[in-house]
């Protein structure tokens, strides 16, 4: 799809690499919708946006951890610029560790990292298809390929993430409706360096060890090609692919080398 022209939302845009994605796909000419939780965040992102075209971004303040938070910014995002072209649900948490996570933080990682992606699909999509088209991008992780070392909740929301995008794909691809899902290892954001995966638990060290921690700016590079080109899978990373070859074809080989990695971490 190209961009330009198109009305765009980005959740998760307040930092990071929601932000750096608004930026992007605003530069390509889009008309965006900066979300978050955040909503000072997304205002400013938003604020970034009109400085270099007036009238072209709108910062909203939104839970798509709930259904509701959804709906209402569907509901804002269409009064504003008219039906949305592609929906990024971007918005993400990196909280909660081992089997003594608590049951709240688990529900907050399964409500924002993967039925978010659910509950505005459920929305749009029916638009989508009465129409012939629309886009909906995820970002999961390379945690949802791979696992998160460390983290639990993060290791099994992002799988159920990618397998939704998946899902998404094979049901609506033949009926207008593209699908994309980022995977990126190590980016230099809030949640990698100060936030929950960086210092809670082993995330942080585990994701530096892995390989190169890339600026947002340049995932959002990778994405908008990728969405240009309206391929499933974004590889920020692309060692990850190798990766994912590694596991598929030895699963208990690929075990014991994560097991390795952890007790290295751990000391
Ligand atoms: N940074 C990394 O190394 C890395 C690697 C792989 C995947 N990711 C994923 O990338 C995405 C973006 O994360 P980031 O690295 O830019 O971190 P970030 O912490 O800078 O951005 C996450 C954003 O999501 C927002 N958010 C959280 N809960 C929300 C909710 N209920 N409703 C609306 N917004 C909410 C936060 O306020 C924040 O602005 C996440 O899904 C994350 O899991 C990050």
């Amino acid at each position: 799809m190209d961009l330009n022209g198109r009305h765009v939302v980005v959740t998760g845009a307040a930092g990071g690499i929601g932000k750096a994605l608004a930026h992007r796909f605003h530069a390509a000419g889009a008309r965006v919708v900066a979300a978050d939780l955040n909503g000072e965040g997304a205002q400013r992102t938003a604020e970034e946006l009109n400085a270099v075209r007036a009238g072209s971004a709108l910062g909203v303040a939104a839970d798509v951890g709930t259904e509701a938070g959804n709906v209402a910014l569907i509901g804002a995002a269409d009064d504003a610029f008219g039906q949305i072209d592609l929906f990024f649900a971007n918005a993400g948490v990196g909280t909660g560790t081992d089997l003594d996570t608590p049951e709240s933080v688990w529900e907050t990682a399964f409500a924002v990292n993967t039925h978010a992606h659910r509950w505005a699909a459920k929305h749009l999509v029916p638009g989508w298809v009465a129409r012939g088209e629309g886009y909906f991008c995820s970002t999961a992780s390379a945690a949802g390929l791979l696992s998160q070392i460390g983290s639990a909740p993060y290791s099994m929301t992002k799988h159920a993430a990618v397998a939704f995008a998946e899902w998404l794909s094979i049901t609506y691809g033949d009926r207008g409706v593209k699908v994309s899902c980022l995977c990126p290892q190590g980016v230099n954001t809030d949640m990698l360096n100060g936030g929950a995966l960086g210092g809670e638990n082993l995330g942080g060290s585990v994701v530096r060890s892995a390989g190169v921690v890339l600026e947002p700016a340049d995932v959002a590079e990778v994405v908008l090609q990728a969405i240009t080109d309206e391929r499933f899978l974004i590889l920020p990373h692309p060692e990850v692919a190798t990766y994912v070859q590694r596991k598929a074809t030895d699963v208990d080989r690929w075990l014991g080398g994560m097991r390795n990695l952890q007790a290295r971490i751990s000391g």
